[in-house]
């Protein structure tokens, strides 16, 4: 998992720095909508992979109490990830 959210997050930062995204989705004004709730969508899987690899790392180390939360932060994080590559194709 780790691999993968690395993997992610080094897709994000090639898409910016080859094709300077975040100047062409401001340019993109023909529907801001979809394209903010896009945006919202990138920046919110991002900060939620923060957040599921730190209660990962603590599942690691043996902290029990926190599995529930790892599981529903997870099952977010994947929403998020799908829903931000569905909307990459209604931009
Ligand atoms: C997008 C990333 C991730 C998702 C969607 C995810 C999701 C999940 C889910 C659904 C479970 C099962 C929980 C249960 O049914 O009790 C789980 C278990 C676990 N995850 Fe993650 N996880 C992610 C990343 C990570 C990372 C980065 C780590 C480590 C740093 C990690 C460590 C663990 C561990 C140790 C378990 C328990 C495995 C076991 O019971 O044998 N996860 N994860």
């Amino acid at each position: 998992m780790k691999t993968a959210i690395l993997w992610d997050l080094l897709l994000v930062a090639q898409i910016e720095l080859t094709r300077s995204a975040i100047v062409t989705a401001s340019k993109a004004m023909d529907n801001p909508a979809i394209l903010n709730i896009h945006i919202s969508l990138a920046v919110s899987t991002v900060l939620l992979y923060g957040i599921v690899f730190y209660t990962g790392q603590k599942l690691t180390k043996g902290n029990e109490s926190i599995r529930k939360y790892h599981k529903s932060v997870g099952i977010i994080t994947l929403t998020t990830r799908v829903a931000t590559l569905i909307t990459s194709y209604l931009i």
